[in-house]
């Protein structure tokens, strides 16, 4: 179904109803963007957030383009050993479950500041935090999918006392569809945010919640890391492909280069004839993915902390280099291998796409990192913490939850933005904005986003066709191509392990992209059949 005028899609369809109804009360793009977030933070707990961070990336009806970076930082007294024991070993799960997993939050900041700077102006706070608050104070029936993804992690709740108030009954039953899931504290949270702003969160009552909780549990954030957050606006990554303007995120994501980087590689290899899911072209992918992941150990970090070579690894030149000593009948092992001690898991980050009527387009990606982040709730504040600070390179070489591994660029240091994967990206063709891009799934994000560009541009798919068709990745480290279940035929994989290729079937689905698609006739939403999705507009 085509939306003349305007549409939200995202993974809840209380986030997308309440940001399409705000476009439809006079707001734009921006403010429809930002009390989607306040609401995923509400409905879609194991993603939304006001704990975690996220990546915005849009382009204005006029061409202006903005990308704001509210990821999470490292507290000013983390240092780069921190998740390792006396022997120089990494202590299982301190990077993940525990109160040191934690960044200093930036979404309630990047939230703020994409609405203060960019919206309409004709919407308040208040009334732009209206619904998160409705949702969190009277409560929301649970879909089926979300309740199941808290009953799987209910002793994870269990033994953190905010966590355990809001995500275990006191009945002591699982949840059930349509069960209501009532967070008052939750709710005064955001009344906070309504009545001071920034303020409500990063100073006052909850900032000293989040202050207190983390010095009584091990952790390192401060009144001080909290109040001196900043969210930053960055310079759009841009490149090109078959007619398509590419615009995405740069560090600290290496989403936007990674993606401008395989563009550049694949552009070097003539495409016409190759169909997606053939053994030829999962192939051809591959050796692309494995080379740019190579450059992501490496290269990529916050470029405020290292210097990202940033124009080299988007650049033509650099890519036909990388990619010439790609075979097409063999595959190259990856140079060092080091198994991912989890594939990827697909239920993290959670990314969703905006477009209003004038043409403002806004694809955003925001997360906790792992689904429900650390599982750890600040008690009376009723919002779930990151793990994110799993996402730098806790020891050269040791692979992260996503098994991608990392090294001295991107180790921790204080004040430093851990290097993310989230890959927001807008695709402008004869200068108008036409694709909405975006993902979760951890390292999986840039070739999900990737795989779904190439679908629409190359391969001539409509958008939701383009979503929802089988994937595969790669990621150098471990050598193996990650493949969705039943995704591909027999025929089709052993051709891929008689070219050289170690085979992954385990993982579950790879990312669940919400994109949109803006055609003369219309906004077209995508929703990904992998996961709960929903599309809503006017
Ligand atoms: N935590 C997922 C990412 O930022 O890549």
């Amino acid at each position: 179904m085509a939306f003349p005028h305007a549409l939200v899609v995202s993974a809840s369809p209380h986030a997308s109803e309440a940001g399409a109804q705000l476009m439809r009360a006079g707001g734009n793009a921006f403010d429809a963007a930002a009390c989607t977030g306040f609401v995923l933070a509400v409905t879609w707990p194991e993603a939304g957030n006001l704990g975690g961070g996220g990546l915005m990336v849009a382009r204005k009806s006029a061409g202006e383009v903005v990308t704001l970076d509210f990821r999470e930082i490292a507290p000013a007294t983390s240092y780069a050993d921190m998740f390792l024991d006396a022997k120089g070993e990494v202590v299982l799960d301190l990077s993940l479950r525990s109160a040191l997993a934690s960044g200093v939050p930036g979404s309630v900041e990047g939230l703020l500041r994409l609405w203060a700077d960019h919206g309409s102006g004709k919407i308040s706070r208040r009334k732009l935090l209206a619904p998160a608050i409705r949702l969190a104070q009277d409560g929301f029936p649970l879909s089926a999918e979300i309740a199941e993804s808290i009953n799987k992690r209910r002793d994870r709740f269990a033994v953190d006392p905010g966590a355990s108030k809001i995500f275990v009954r006191a009945d002591g039953r699982p949840w059930r569809e349509g069960d209501l899931l009532v967070q008052p504290d939750l709710a005064r949270t955001l009344r906070r945010i309504a009545a001071k702003g920034r303020d409500g969160f990063y100073r006052g009552p909850v900032a000293h919640a989040i202050a207190s909780q983390q010095s009584n549990t091990g952790g390192l954030i401060t009144l001080d890391d909290l109040a001196t957050y900043e969210s930053k606006y960055r310079p759009p990554i841009r490149g090109d492909f078959r007619g398509y303007e590419i615009i995405s995120m740069g560090p600290p994501s290496s989403g936007g280069i990674l993606l401008i980087e395989m563009l550049n590689m694949l552009d070097t290899f003539p495409l016409e004839g190759l169909c997606p899911g053939t053994p030829a072209y999962i192939h051809l992918l591959t050796e692309i993915q494995r080379r740019a992941y190579a450059d992501r150990a490496e290269h990529m970090a916050d470029s405020d902390f290292h210097p990202v070579p940033v124009d080299t690894l988007i650049s033509r030149d650099y890519a036909r280099r990388r990619a010439s000593d790609i075979h097409l009948d063999r595959a190259t092992p990856s140079a060092k291998i080091r198994a991912g001690e989890t594939p990827p898991e697909p239920q993290h980050t959670t990314h969703y796409s905006v477009v209003d009527s004038e043409g403002n387009a806004v694809a955003l990606t925001t997360t906790l990192n792992a689904s429900f982040g650390s599982g750890i709730v600040i008690d009376g504040a009723g919002f779930l913490m990151n793990n994110q600070m799993d996402d730098f390179s806790i020891k050269p070489g040791a692979p992260n939850l996503y098994g991608v591994t990392g090294g001295k660029a991107n180790a921790i240091e204080p004040r430093k933005r851990m290097l993310s994967s989230m890959t927001p990206t807008l695709a402008v063709r004869d200068g108008r904005t036409a694709l909405l891009l975006g993902s979760p799934g951890g390292s999986t994000i840039v070739t999900t986003v990737l795989q779904v560009f190439l679908n629409v541009a190359l391969h001539g798919m409509n958008i939701q066709d383009a979503v929802a068709a089988p994937r595969h990745h790669s990621q150098w480290t471990p050598d193996e191509i990650f493949i969705e279940p039943d995704a591909f035929s027999e025929e089709t994989l052993a051709d891929l392990r008689g070219l050289g290729h170690a085979i992954n079937d385990k993982p579950s689905k790879i990312g669940a992209a919400n994109c949109i698609a803006i055609e003369a006739q219309g906004l077209h939403g995508a929703s990904d059949p992998r996961r709960q999705s929903s599309a809503k507009g006017f």
